[in-house]
């Protein structure tokens, strides 16, 4: 039996990593669930173990808050005595927040197969720490597991082989899939006295869009003129809680605390409009066929813009507003891409297990190329 170590961190990590460890568990792979400790509050990081049933970590690395160069190198000096005391046959990563670069790194210099999922992904904004860590960590991996073609399609022009790169789909959409009806029964809308259809939901939490007050200032004025004719509600990432605070939020935006998977779930599918720079919030408007709307210049997801219900803003106010008021009066029409059926982790096991096991995979060559 192969045992593959699973890594999580952070609030986007465990709705991935969940359908993946379950199909490899189906299986008979003996799967060892890591937490690096990236995100720790109880709102980024318990309600998700309890909404989505997601066992206790089997090792818990604690590495918490630091710049990128502290939170890289804890989560690589506490990652790396555990991958030589488990020896795993693999290593599966997913995403593209500093812990999944750190414990790449690791498991490519340790020796076992290192999988991505969510592989290829590109914004082309290397001001971004998450472009550093999607295309350092592909050049590492073993197994490139691409959501969508478009990534597969940057995973060739950049050099890798065919036998390294795999179109799965969008492992994300297995659990929102998975968990739809029960995010439906959540009573979040109540709570917050919100109406079906009657709100936008923001979120915000980009270095570029949070971090320098001036531009924050300049996204709230924009929800401040939007909030006027669709009411907005923000739950608030901790990264931007105390710039908000300081700036004040304008009439018609209400903060709330960051919601849990469910609730937020079904706070998209109930909302007029999403506002985000999110880029799972994204995938799961698209999924969901409600209005998009992204406070960003770029996306390393253009499918959502091709084919979902996804609209580059940028960051200008004006811009901004002008294209909410477009969205609302002409909504995109929702379609969904393929392979985002609810499937992706039953091909990745096939992937990494469906010829045997990990421990008797032809191991691909990536690391014995150059581009
Ligand atoms: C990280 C990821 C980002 C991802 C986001 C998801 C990197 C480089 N960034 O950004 O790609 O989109 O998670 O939400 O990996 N904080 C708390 N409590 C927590 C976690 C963080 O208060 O549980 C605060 C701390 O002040 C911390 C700051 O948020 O310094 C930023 O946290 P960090 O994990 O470094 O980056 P995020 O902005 O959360
Ligand atoms: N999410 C959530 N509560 C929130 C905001 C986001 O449950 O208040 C979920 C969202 O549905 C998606 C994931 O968190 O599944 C996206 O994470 P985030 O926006 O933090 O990171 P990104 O996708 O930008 O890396």
């Amino acid at each position: 039996m192969p045992r593959i170590v699973c890594v999580a961190g952070a609030r986007p990590n465990y709705m991935k990593i969940k359908p993946v460890m379950d199909a490899l568990e189906r299986r008979g792979a003996e799967v060892v669930l890591v937490h690096t400790g990236q995100h720790y509050d109880p709102a980024m990081n318990d309600v998700f173990f309890a909404d989505l049933g997601i066992r206790p970590p089997d090792r818990f690395l604690g590495v918490g808050s630091g710049s990128h160069a502290e939170q890289t190198g804890r989560v690589m000096t506490a990652f790396e005595p555990l991958v030589a005391e488990l020896s795993p046959d693999l290593v599966v990563v997913v995403g593209d927040i500093n812990s999944t670069l750190a414990c790449a790194l690791v498991t490519a210099k340790a020796g076992p197969l290192l999988a991505h999922v969510e592989a290829g992904l590109r914004s082309r904004d290397w001001s971004m720490p998450e472009e550093v860590n999607r295309v350092a960590t592909d050049r590492v991996s073993d197994y490139l597991l691409a959501p969508s073609p478009d990534a597969a399609e940057n995973l060739r022009a950049e050099g890798y082989r065919d036998d390294q790169i795999h179109l799965v789909g969008n492992v994300m959409i297995d659990t929102l899939l998975a968990n739809l009806e029960r995010a439906r029964a959540s009573d979040v809308l109540g709570r917050y006295g919100l109406s079906r259809g009657g709100y936008g939901l923001v979120t915000l939490h980009r270095p570029a869009n949070v971090d320098d007050p001036g531009v924050l200032a300049g996204l709230l004025k924009a929800l401040g003129e939007i909030a006027g004719r669709c009411p907005l509600v923000l739950p608030v990432h901790p990264r931007a809680a105390g710039r908000l605070a300081d700036i004040g939020v304008p009439g018609g935006v209400r903060l709330v605390e960051p919601a849990g998977y469910l609730d937020f779930i079904a706070l998209q599918d109930s909302a007029r409009v999403v506002l985000t720079d999110s880029g799972g919030v994204q995938e799961e408007t698209t999924a969901l066929g409600v209005p998009c709307v992204t406070l960003r210049d770029n996306t390393e997801r253009p499918i959502t813009v091709e084919e979902g219900t996804n609209v580059l803003a940028g960051r200008d106010p004006e811009r901004i507003v002008a294209t909410v008021h477009r969205v609302l009066d002409a909504p995109p029409a929702p379609r969904r891409p393929a392979l985002w059926d609810g499937r992706a982790s039953e091909r990745i096991a096939d992937v990494l297990l469906g010829g045997g096991t990990a421990s008797t995979h032809p191991r691909p060559t990536a690391r014995t190329f150059t581009i």
